[in-house]
């Protein structure tokens, strides 16, 4: 339902963020009657343009950028009107200030803010400091904090700290914008609305589960900021190892922020040390070389930086939670660029079941929960063979979406974190345990990757991966789903 009126201050407010997402987000909740009349968007950055020269990179943006259905030219001019820029460098004390103080100070004093940083984390200090300094936080002001938070440990404690001497925690939305995704939503629904799953749901039946984001695109216009930050730091440490806890925590006592937080930081604090000694065993890093996708030449990774790097563009963790319900069961996490097809998916592999019934095991039942594109899901089950004789089984299988049922577009992950961050409603964003939490585990093998200890091995662009994951996955005697045959 519709919010209260709000200012909603954009820290990196003409790049590619802002343009891609951002603004297209807010639009569509307009769209759909989320955005009362009067709520104010306002981009700042260094760049020196006018808001009607703003208001026409937005208007580019949403051309763009919405999905045809979403776009409707009256909107398109009454949401541009709620648009403003300033030229604006946040961490300059001496900048202009003033005029931010002149546009919010239009709207009623006790208006809800939220400060939405879209620019590099070693400046969320900075900005913050200037925020307080000039009495820009209210009590009923909010701070977002786009990923990555930070690069390691020290600088994500860093960071937390900075930001911490200016907001209150509960002024701080940490956003990861898969926890926005509907599907990775439905991952708690799946599990605790159904006895089908919640019933089986522990090593006792589940051999193995593999969460996958494999994406089509390489760096793109990116690079700079990749290279510094590589698979691992982009994907796993957030967005994977938010959907791994999703599968792995107990049942919160409720769906409040602190009972779902506090669940899954136990997962990520019970995530089994990878020890320096045991990354080459338990990792696995590669770099896109050149190969071909949809029929098109594309380069290799190095080519497109046009330098030598050591920035994985593939990585693959292997991941034990220890918990007694997770007694010894692998969590595959993967994530590559230039993969072969743009998937999301949680693949659930159950235990098979000996039966000296029909003669011969069954295969494994499967479930599939498919977070892009298809989004729905799919369980694999045996079957009786119809056209045998004997009671040999085959593969069936059950197909289910999470489309909504009115036909319209499963909404946009920041359609909803954006305003839930008006609502001043924190369950689907971060917390700083949590980060935490997340870079402790992966930080050993971030340092022994960097210390070249495990060899960087190379995929084609446009295929599945790297041969070398084949036999990390089958030594502990599992597959990957494209493997598994159907
Ligand atoms: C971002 C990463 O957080 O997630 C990008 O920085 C990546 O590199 C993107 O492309 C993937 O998001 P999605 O929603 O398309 O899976």
């Amino acid at each position: 339902q519709q919010t209260a009126p709000f200012d909603y201050v954009i820290f990196g407010g003409t790049g590619d963020l802002t343009m891609r997402k951002l603004l297209p987000a807010l639009y569509n909740q307009l769209r759909i009657g989320h955005v009362p009349e009067d709520a104010r968007i306002i981009g700042t950055a260094r760049s020196e343009l006018s808001c009607d020269e703003y208001r026409e990179r937005a208007r580019e943006a949403l051309e763009h950028f919405l999905p045809p259905a979403h776009k409707d030219a009256a909107l398109i001019e009454r949401f541009l009107k709620k648009v403003h820029y300033i030229t604006l460098d946040g961490t300059k004390s001496d900048h202009n200030w003033d005029d931010l103080h002149a546009l919010l100070e239009q709207s009623p004093a006790d208006r809800i803010r939220v400060f939405y940083f879209s620019t590099a984390p070693q400046l969320f200090e900075a900005i913050s400091e200037n925020l307080h300094r000039f009495n820009f936080i209210t009590p009923q002001s909010r701070v977002v904090l786009e990923k990555p938070i930070g690069t390691d440990s020290a600088s994500a404690r860093a960071i937390n700290e900075g930001v911490s001497r200016f907001f209150k925690e509960e002024q701080i939305f940490r956003i990861d914008h898969y926890l926005g995704k509907e599907t990775v939503q439905d991952i708690i629904a799946l599990r605790f609305a159904n006895p089908v799953f919640n019933a089986v749901w522990s090593a006792e039946h589940i051999q193995s589960i593999q969460i996958t984001a494999a994406e089509t695109v390489g760096v793109e216009g990116r690079a700079a900021y990749y290279d510094t930050s590589g698979a691992l730091r982009d994907m796993i440490q957030n967005h994977l190892l938010q959907v791994l806890s999703l599968c792995a925590m107990e049942a919160p006592a409720d769906l409040g922020a602190d009972s779902v937080r506090d669940a899954k930081v136990k997962v990520l604090k019970a995530l089994r040390p990878i020890p320096a000694d045991k990354v080459a065993q338990e990792t696995l890093r590669a770099q896109y070389v050149a190969g071909e996708m949809a029929g098109s030449k594309v380069p290799g990774y190095l080519e497109e930086l046009g330098t030598e790097s050591a920035t994985e563009t593939y990585a693959v963790m292997r991941a034990y939670v220890d918990t007694p319900r997770w007694k010894d069961v692998p969590f595959y996490i993967r994530t590559a660029k230039r993969s072969h097809k743009k998937v999301s998916e949680v693949v659930v592999t159950f235990k098979k079941t000996a039966s000296s019934l029909f003669g011969k095991d069954g295969e494994h039942n499967r479930l599939v929960i498919r977070l892009q594109p298809d989004e729905g899901f799919g369980l694999a089950l045996n079957i009786k063979n119809p056209s045998a004789a004997d009671f040999s089984l085959q593969h069936g299988a059950m197909d289910g979406r999470f489309a909504p049922a009115d036909g319209s577009l499963i909404p946009d992950s920041y359609e909803r974190l954006m305003l839930d961050a008006v609502r001043g409603y924190p369950a689907l964003f971060i917390r700083r345990d949590e980060v935490e939490a997340a870079w402790a585990w992966v930080e050993p093998t971030l340092q022994t990757w960097a210390a070249n200890k495990v060899p960087m091995t190379h995929y084609p662009a446009g295929s599945y991966g790297p041969e070398e994951a084949r036999k990390f996955i089958a030594s502990t005697g599992d597959a990957w789903h494209e493997d598994m045959g159907a």
